[in-house]
This record gives structure tokens, sequence and C-alpha cells, in this order.
């Protein structure tokens, strides 16, 4: 099976001379695996226009880094600073990610979490869910990380239409907080034990909705150690944050 890498660009580069650099720089490469670049909102039109032109890139694909649940008529759209689900299809986005830990800890619930993985997949978009368990939980153990993200699954996805699900358009990302390379002390997961964890989230997906989504592993994905997590046959692909903007970093990934 193809893995799939997604490259979360953050609030990253600061210039769109930079990011379309980065556009070019990459897709220049013939090689690789399946990639979906989620730059921030304001570059997603131009770099989606760059990636229209690679023709001979077919495998990059466009994402964004959230999106509101409402998906409003003209005249309709009273929120302030927000995106909607038809405004990313409109501008060639495929994927969305949601739920990531940065928006969680700037106070996005399971609730709102629910709600826009509900509108992402009515408007025929890819949401990337992520969940992972922080430092706190992690020191009580795996079962004590099996339960939070069970639990963090189960209210995320809770009450989807079963046409949505079925549509199986929904990818997951674990993502344990403590691994994030921003974080402070920061330590990338074992690749058995990230496995192991994506292995249970199948298990539970399967099991109660019927759903065998892509599961990746994220949380300090270097070149260095990208391989031995894409070699497990449970970990569909990864999702990398700091390393997918230093250019020479990302393409050893996808090239390798
Ligand atoms: P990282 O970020 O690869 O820099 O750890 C991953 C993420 O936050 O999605």
């Amino acid at each position: 099976m193809n893995k799939l890498i997604v490259a979360n660009w953050k609030m990253n580069p600061p210039t769109l001379r930079e990011a379309e650099k980065l556009v070019r720089a990459l897709t220049g490469s013939r090689r690789g695996i399946k990639a979906v670049l989620c730059p921030p909102f304001i570059y997603l039109q131009r770099l989606g226009d760059l990636l229209k032109a690679k023709t001979h890139s077919p495998k990059f694909y466009l994402g964004a880094q959230d999106v509101f649940w409402e998906n409003p008529l003209a005249g309709g759209g009273a929120y302030t600073g927000e995106i909607s689900p038809a405004m990313l299809k409109n501008s060639g986005v495929k994927y969305v990610i949601v739920g990531h830990s940065e928006r969680r800890r700037l106070g996005e619930t399971d609730e709102m979490v629910n709600k826009k993985i509900k509108a992402a997949l009515k408007a025929g978009l890819n949401p990337i869910l992520c969940v992972g368990e922080g430092r706190e939980v992690r020191r009580r153990g795996i079962a004590a990380a099996k339960r939070f993200v069970k639990n963090q699954l189960l209210q995320d996805l809770r009450n989807l239409p079963r046409s949505a699900l079925h549509t199986s358009r929904l990818i997951v990302a674990y993502e344990p907080v403590w691994a994030i390379s921003t974080e402070k002390g920061s330590r990338v997961d074992a690749p058995e034990d990230a496995a192991k964890m994506i292995q249970f989230i199948k298990d539970l997906l399967a099991k109660t909705y019927s759903l065998k989504p892509n599961v990746l592993y994220g949380g300090s994905i270097t070149s260095e150690n990208a391989s031995r997590f894409l070699m497990r046959p449970e970990i569909d692909g990864a999702l990398v944050g700091g390393a997918s903007i230093r250019l020479a970093e990302f393409k050893k990934i996808i090239n390798n």
C-alpha cells in the first residue's frame, strides 16, 4: 500500500514567496509517495494553482489546517475570521486537519471537533482527525493512554451520519502530544508502541463503526526516523510538522 505523508506547515513560512519556493522545489522531484501539503489558509489558493500547473506531480494534494463547521449560503456567513468547508473545496483543497492538539490547546473541544468532522465529510473533504494523549495521561501507562484516545475518538465521531461514515474519507492521525517536536522535553514515540496504538484505533473503529480508515503517526518525525515508522504495516503514513518546512529534510522523507 502507498503510504500517505501529510505536511503540516503550521504558521509557516512567513511569506508567500517562500511558500511558493517550497512547493516548486518539492514538486520538482518525480519520485516519492502520495503527499498532502497543508499550508496556512492565506497561501492555499496560490499554492493550489501552482500544484495544478505541475501536471507531472500528480501525487501532491492540497490540505488545510482547520475548517469551520458552518457552511452558510451567500449572505449568511456571520462568523468573523472563520473559513467554511465550501470555501476550502472551491480553492482546490481535498484534505483538512481537524482537532490538532495545538487547536485543542486554544480551547477547541471534542464537541467542536465533532461538528467540524461532520461538516468536512458533508462537503466532500477528507478530514484528518488528530487524536493523542498528553504527557500526564501517558505517565499513567499505556492502558490509560488507550482509554484517553478511545474516549476522544468516540466523542469526535459521535452521531456521524452512516452515509458520511461509509464514504470512508476519514483519516485518523495518532499524535501523542508529548511527542510533538515543539513540546518542551518532547521525544519521538517508539515505532512499536505507535504501531500498537494505531492497531488499537483500527480495531476500535472497525468494531464500533465498521470503518477501516488509514491511520497515520505524527510527532517528531524526521528523515532519520521516518522509515522505522513507515515500514510498520499498521502505520499508513505520517503527519509531519517541523521537518515538513525544511526542504532537504522533507524531500528525504517523501523520497525514501
Ligand atoms: P512535529 O509536529 O512533526 O513537529 O512533531 C507534528 C504535528 O504537530 O502535527
